[in-house]
């Protein structure tokens, strides 16, 4: 099928955390590579790599010093090259992580700006302006940046007198570009070229919503952090800008020039489905991510609600859904679906305490919940680890933590590094089997019993339960459409179906107390085995009926 995208199954490699070939206690390449077996047993379709760039990592990678280089630390360009020949090998496709709402202070672009005069054409590659009052003591304006903290960095100018200020939406090592600069237009086209020669099959876009800004700079007017949602207007200075569509316009045609379909997943972050359906015109993105599914606890309400709305955002937009549980930025969904009713506005990642988060809670209802994930049309992302059934880390040490989140805020945000500990391939060793040297994040020691090599031996682990799902999922037609419709059933249980000209296929998921009456057919699929038809709480199957 040449728009594979569509209906595949994705895994999320955040390759610091996945397996480290060469003993630094960071994932690699190498690492990866020596895993692609896994992955292809496990069945995935194509994988994403989290940002693989010459990078200081002060934002894991999402600070890019050299977009046509591989950190060293990761590995080198020809290893990444023959990652991706090896990946298609065995059928397997690569998306690549492209970041270009900000750069690396690091960047050689940026180094160049911090050498040149205001007004030189080195500073225009990004957002450098005057502050405001007699000795531009205060910041050109009142933006703040997502990480917490003003969106503004003063710099020292080359004679050592305090300068100029430049802007930066996330830490202040990760300045943003200017993208109403034809410079940075061209740059990037090529920097996607450099990697669709190298054969990458597609890329995600982080903060596809950004990039473009308001020249005037104005002031927001509001005092709030810094959020990552573009608001219900068309006029915010520094999201959703109509300027962003032409960028993705010219990078639309870049991909179309190659013979094997080239595709394009967006960060986009925003609720209205008419704003987002513009990113994903026929000459724009292919898709971007649903990120309902992220939200709710493990309450029908909310994940109904979710589910209809993702479905509505990509019908408006004629694409098919993209959906994700977790990913590399959002606490893990086992401890989302574990934590007590109500906990969440204490949960999040702020030092909260512990009491009542049931992880075994979590990993059962994590079971139903990735049936339910791939049972929905379009793709499904799979955040690494999800298919062990890992939770969020709460505890690691703060000396430990690396996430700006951190460091920028108060302390009580903890950040997003519980959901980046490296892997557990196996239940002993220093690291659990993930490099020959430690992990550079503390594993919990209880993930021994979660070990990859433990699960592949059980029929009852999550591993077995995901690369079964996986395989009937490629086996049913009915679930290779953007084809559902409700199914009436009792407000704590979700029952959809997916028509096919084959025979339809549903597919249930029991949220409350109750045992559910499963519909007459052949039960295809179960996170916990119904009995005499009846599928128990907590739960979720799949029917082909009858
Ligand atoms: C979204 C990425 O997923 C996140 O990890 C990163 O910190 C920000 N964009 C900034 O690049």
């Amino acid at each position: 099928m040449t728009q594979w995208w569509r209906d595949a199954v994705v895994y999320q490699v955040y390759i610091r955390s996945f397996a480290d070939g060469n003993g630094d206690a960071t994932g690699d390449l190498g690492g990866l590579r020596d895993r692609l077996p896994y992955l292809a047993d496990l069945g995935v379709d194509a994988i994403w790599v989290n940002p693989w760039y010459d990078s200081p990592l002060k934002d894991g990678g999402y600070d890019v010093a050299d977009y046509r280089a591989i950190n060293p630390m990761f590995g080198t360009l020809a290893e990444a090259e023959a990652l991706i020949d090896e990946a298609h090998s065995r059928g397997i496709r690569v998306i690549a992580d492209i970041v270009p709402n900000h750069t690396s202070d690091q960047h050689a672009w940026f180094q160049a700006a911090l050498q040149s005069p205001p007004g030189s054409p080195e500073r225009e590659r990004y957002w450098f302006r005057d502050g405001q009052g007699p000795d531009g003591a205060r910041p050109p304006n009142d933006w703040r940046s997502i990480f917490g903290g003003p969106a503004w960095q003063r710099v020292t100018e080359p004679d050592g007198t305090p300068g100029q200020y430049y802007l930066h939406l996330f830490d202040r090592t990760q300045p943003d570009l200017n993208w109403s600069n034809p410079e940075v237009v061209a740059e990037f086209e090529s920097i996607l070229r450099f990697w669709f020669d190298r054969g990458v099959d597609g890329f995600r876009i982080d903060v596809g919503h950004g990039l473009a800004k308001d020249p005037a700079l104005p002031d927001l007017g509001s005092d709030d952090e810094g959020l990552m949602e573009a608001p219900d207007r068309s006029s915010h200075p520094h999201w959703d800008r109509d300027e962003v569509h032409e960028v993705y316009r010219g990078w639309r045609a870049v991909a179309d020039s190659y013979d094997r379909p080239r595709m394009f997943v967006g960060e986009v972050w925003l609720d209205d489905p008419a704003r987002l359906a513009l990113y994903l015109r026929p000459d724009e993105l292919h898709t971007s991510f649903a990120f309902e599914l992220t939200d709710p606890d493990w309450e029908p309400a909310g994940v109904r609600a979710a589910i209809t709305s993702g479905v509505h955002a990509a019908q408006t937009a004629g694409v098919a859904p993209t959906w994700t549980l977790s990913n590399h930025d959002i606490p893990r969904h086992v401890s989302r679906y574990g934590r007590p009713a109500k906990a969440r506005e204490r949960f999040g990642r702020t030092k909260y305490d512990m009491d009542g988060l049931d992880l075994d809670r979590g990993r059962s209802r994590a079971r139903a919940a990735a049936l339910l994930l791939l049972g929905l049309p379009g793709s499904a992302y799979l955040y690494q680890g999800e298919e062990l059934g890992l939770e969020e880390v709460m505890d690691i040490p703060d000396d430990l933590r690396d996430d700006p989140v951190f460091f920028r805020g108060s302390g009580v945000e903890v950040g997003r590094d519980g959901c980046r500990v490296p892997l557990p391939w196996a239940p002993d060793g220093e690291s659990l089997g993930f490099g020959a040297n430690g992990a550079w994040l503390p594993q919990p020691a209880h993930w021994a019993d979660l070990a990859a090599s433990v699960q592949q031996g059980d029929d009852a682990s999550m591993l077995s339960l995901y690369r079964r799902a996986l395989a009937v999922r490629r086996a049913q037609p009915a679930l290779h459409t953007t084809a559902m419709e409700w199914v009436s059933s009792p407000p704590d249980v979700l029952h959809w179906r997916r028509p096919h000209p084959d025979g339809p296929l549903d597919v249930v998921v029991t949220m409350g107390t109750d045992h559910y009456r499963l519909p007459p057919g052949e039960v295809v699929m179960a996170s916990h085995p119904p009995e005499d038809g009846l599928l128990p709480p907590g739960a979720a199957a799949w029917v082909r009926l009858s």
